[in-house]
């Protein structure tokens, strides 16, 4: 393992109010690449849809997570994110293939959302004590308001936001700033902003510049759109950290392999696009 951010990990939530706006996925692109650049990195599975997890585990989730999968009670293991929001469970990350660390989630995580909510400071604790033991810890954070959301929140140094350009997930972008700012005042106020990225960007022209071509004359719109909802927040387009490259074949066929975009094929546009985004993360965390 090696520390180059200084002796504590950064902690990175990724979130939006939306759904499927390619969360989950883009959460584990990001964790690869930060691997990849030789970073050890933890991820954290926080939507109970369980999106990460199933890519991560397709053969069946391993007793780590679930040690009775056949009980009728639910028996959550000790690589199950449920487990940090308790303040003396064991917790040990399940390691795959490539140095890839993870925390999985079962569908029981929701239970925590009618728990009290001091186990979002039983959370926090517990992420600090993760902290001494990775260089990054991403979250693929649930979407709803909830302890786990808000949880998520209160322990993480950053908060990245994936978007696609229509309407829905635009404005999602606005709501998540908005809950951001809420729980930076309340509880965190070292939570930053660090960014949002368009995961599906369907380019009309790769040569021209983004307000004149690149898009077409809708997403051209929706793009400026999307500029002025961070400016009424108080963040610049500088803020736009990537524009992943809309491509159906090759994300299906990658998922199914499990790979990431970079494994699948290094030479395909969301392999580049997501390096050159993880390299702009890892600059903005104070990273080499
Ligand atoms: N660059 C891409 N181009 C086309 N489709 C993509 C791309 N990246 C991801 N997808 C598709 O988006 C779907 C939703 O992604 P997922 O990460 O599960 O979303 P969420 O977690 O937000 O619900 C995936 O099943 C995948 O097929
Ligand atoms: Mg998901």
């Amino acid at each position: 393992m090696k520390l180059k951010i200084g002796h504590k990990g950064k902690f990175i939530v990724v979130c939006s109010q939306k759904g499927g706006i390619v969360k989950s996925q883009s959460s584990a692109e990001i964790a690869f690449g930060l691997r990849r650049a030789g970073y050890s990195t933890l991820e954290l599975d926080m939507d109970w849809t369980t999106g990460l997890t199933e890519r991560a585990f397709p053969e069946g989730l391993p007793l780590a997570i679930e040690r009775e999968p056949m009980s009728n009670t639910f028996t959550p293991g000790e690589a199950n994110v449920y487990q940090l929001f308790f303040p003396e469970t064991k917790i040990n990350p399940v390691e795959l293939p490539g140095k890839r660390f993870i925390i999985g989630a079962t569908s029981e995580l929701n239970e925590i959302n009618y728990r009290n909510s001091d186990c979002m400071f039983d959370f926090r604790d517990r992420i600090n004590q993760l902290k001494e033991l990775f260089d990054f810890i991403i979250a693929d954070s649930a979407p709803s308001y909830s302890n786990v959301m808000v949880g998520a929140h209160m322990a993480a140094d950053y908060l990245l936001i994936p978007t696609l350009l229509e309407k829905q997930s635009r404005n999602a972008v606005g709501k998540q700033l908005a809950y951001m700012q809420k729980i930076k005042r309340n509880y965190n106020p070292g939570l930053q902003f660090m960014g949002t990225y368009v995961t599906q960007t369907q380019v009309k022209n790769y040569k021209k510049p983004l307000k004149e071509g690149y898009l077409g004359p809708i997403d051209t719109l929706n793009f400026n759109l999307l500029i002025e909802i961070l400016q009424e927040k108080g963040y610049s387009e500088e803020f736009i950290l990537a524009y992943i490259s809309y491509v159906p074949a090759a994300a299906k066929e990658a998922i199914e392999l499990g790979l990431s975009f970079y494994e699948y094929d290094p030479s395909c546009l969301p392999a580049i696009q997501y390096n050159d985004m993880t390299q702009k993360i890892i600059q903005i965390a104070g990273g080499q």
